[in-house]
């Protein structure tokens, strides 16, 4: 399959060869020009950074996106995700992003053509949200052997969680998890919170993803802010050098306090930036050849 649909494959080479071009691009030392392609934005699932980054992506490389509204497609007729896709590829276009709640969707289309770029799916992958929190991690420390990140939050439900620490364990890092017990889901050694806050390089905060649950969080959002929060208090305690990332959206006041959200160690807005820039670089990475 053609494109990009899960970092699970990948070599750790390749994946510094992604965040090295998106760099370039970032610089401004790397041009690329595909005016004349198309491509289509498949999300199934509501977004808003992933699908208008993809989209700011495909237009700073001259691509034209087209949009879908699943709402107004045959897919309410019953149409399969299959047929949907095979139906763009009979247009002639030249990739599709999808972001779908069905863990590897992909798995349901090997006989597409087309690059498949994976937007998300289900608590599985999210394979340029990974690459663009390495990208920022790099930027800031220029390594990633040794670094200790710590998942806090809704890990369960995760698929930034369950993406991020099977290829930051492969970079070398070492991954801990910490938070509510009851979303502990993720092979890595659980830590206290005290302990996560003292000894992390990164804190990657999660959402609590409401949306997915099927039970319910053991405490209430006031509680859940109390002991796992992110506040200026707890900022203060980090390593100097330490940083927080997070996926976004933010429940603000409940996984990091309002005025964290743009903090001196937050660099949750760099990343939203920099995932134009591994978007750019994925895209043209795979039209070139190069993945
Ligand atoms: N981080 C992320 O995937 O955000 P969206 O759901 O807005 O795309």
């Amino acid at each position: 399959m053609k494109g990009l649909t899960t970092l699970k494959d990948l070599p750790v080479s390749k994946i510094q060869e992604i965040i090295d071009t998106a760099l370039l691009f970032k610089k401004g030392e790397l041009k690329a020009d595909y005016s004349g392609k198309k491509m289509a934005l498949l999300f199934f699932e509501n977004s808003t950074r992933t699908e208008y980054s993809f989209c700011t992506a495909m237009l700073n490389l001259g691509i034209s996106p087209i949009y879908f509204n699943d709402r107004g497609s045959s897919i309410a007729k019953g149409e399969t995700l299959y047929d949907t896709v095979k139906t763009f590829e009979s247009f002639g276009i030249d990739g599709v992003v999808i972001r779908h709640s069905k863990d590897e969707y992909f798995r349901d289309l090997e006989n597409i053509q087309i690059p498949i770029f994976n937007g998300g799916d289900g608590c599985s992958n999210h394979p340029t949200q990974t690459l663009l929190d390495l990208m920022t991690i790099y930027e800031e420390f220029g390594r990633f052997e040794g670094l200790k990140v710590t998942f806090i939050g809704d890990i369960a439900h995760s698929r930034v969680a369950h993406g991020n620490n099977e290829i930051m364990r492969r970079l070398g890092m070492e991954t801990y998890i910490s938070g509510p017990e009851q979303f502990a889901d993720v092979t890595a050694p659980y830590i206290s919170f005290e302990k996560a806050i003292e000894i992390s390089d990164v804190i990657n905060l999660l959402r609590i993803q409401f949306e997915r649950h099927t039970g319910k969080l053991d405490m209430t959002k006031e509680e859940y802010f109390e002991r796992f929060g992110m506040t200026k208090k707890r900022e203060a305690q980090m390593k100097d050098n330490a940083i927080i990332i997070h996926p976004a959206p933010v429940n603000r006041g409940i996984e990091i306090a309002d005025d964290m959200v743009e903090g001196k160690k937050s660099r949750i807005l760099k990343q939203i930036n920099n995932g134009v820039y591994i978007r750019m670089a994925v895209i043209s990475m795979v039209l070139e050849g190069k993945l």
